[in-house]
């Protein structure tokens, strides 16, 4: 297992806006040595007296201007978990990160899904303006309870070739489709491990790669059980084809080969 590189850097925060049912961060950190990516991911202290893990946030979106320094946007449930206040225009922010290998980019154009849950679903729509950037099409699958919950469709029919809506409980049969009907060569995952299990699983069947996150990030209540930095051991997840070998998303990725896992034992 290898430790993350634990880079702290103090921003400012020059905005937070509502995004529907989410908050929308915009950090301004001194200049990244190099571009974040879709799937890197962003440590805060914790931010109460109460409260002993940190806080672990995916990065949304990042933007480079010289001498000027990098904003990082950082989507957050609206409200997030109880008694947590969000910094406010203004504030100073200590973020470590960017970190973790984020999604790797196919060398030639190909077609992509990328399913993406909740609050990630940010992540999910920069990761699809990457792919098609890099000359790939890339079709979104928004997993959400109910349709308040999909992060910024505007933006997100802007991000994709194509969006589908789904509530979690169709995901499966949802994305099978349209894995066949797009003859897609690569799926991914942002979002709850359960997420990433089904979407390994549709890969595998599929016959085609997939990468995913290993480990449950955001401001929701689930999110917050985790360190993110390689210590507690809550994200461990059991390699396919070994007997106690584990792997360790938040230091060894956060993104994953699908294959790489035994989902059977995570279910
Ligand atoms: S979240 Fe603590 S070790 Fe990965």
């Amino acid at each position: 297992m290898s430790s993350p590189q634990l880079r702290r850097r103090v921003g400012e925060v020059v905005a937070n806006r509502a995004l529907g049912n989410y908050r929308q961060l915009s950090v301004v950190v001194p200049t990244l040595p190099r571009r974040a990516r879709p799937g890197q991911f962003v440590i805060a202290p914790p931010d109460a007296s109460d409260r002993v893990l940190p806080r672990t946030w995916w990065i949304a979106d990042e933007r480079t201007e010289p001498g000027f320094g990098s904003t990082l946007d950082l989507v957050l449930r609206e409200g997030g978990p109880a008694g947590v206040t969000l910094p406010e225009a203004g504030d100073s922010l200590a973020l470590t990160g960017p970190l973790g290998r984020g999604f790797g980019l196919p060398t030639t154009p190909v077609t992509a899904v990328v399913v993406a849950q909740g609050d990630a679903g940010a992540t999910g729509r920069w990761l699809c303006e990457r792919l098609r950037a890099r000359g790939s099409s890339a079709h979104l699958l928004s997993v959400a309870p109910n349709p308040e919950e999909h992060v910024d469709l505007v933006r997100a029919r802007r991000s994709a070739d194509g969006v589908v809506l789904v509530e979690p409980d169709s995901v499966l049969e949802a994305l099978t489709a349209l894995t066949s009907s797009t003859d897609a060569a690569v799926l991914y995952a942002v979002g709850p491990v359960s997420l990433s299990a089904t979407v390994a699983g549709v890969a595998e069947q599929a016959g085609v790669v997939s990468q995913v996150t290993g480990v449950h990030l955001g401001g929701d209540d689930v999110g917050t059980d985790v360190c993110g930095h390689g210590l507690c051991g809550a994200c461990d997840l059991p390699l396919a084809g070994q007997r106690e070998a584990w792997l360790r998303p938040c230091a060894d990725g956060p993104v994953v080969r699908g294959d790489l896992v035994d989902w059977e034992k995570v279910r």
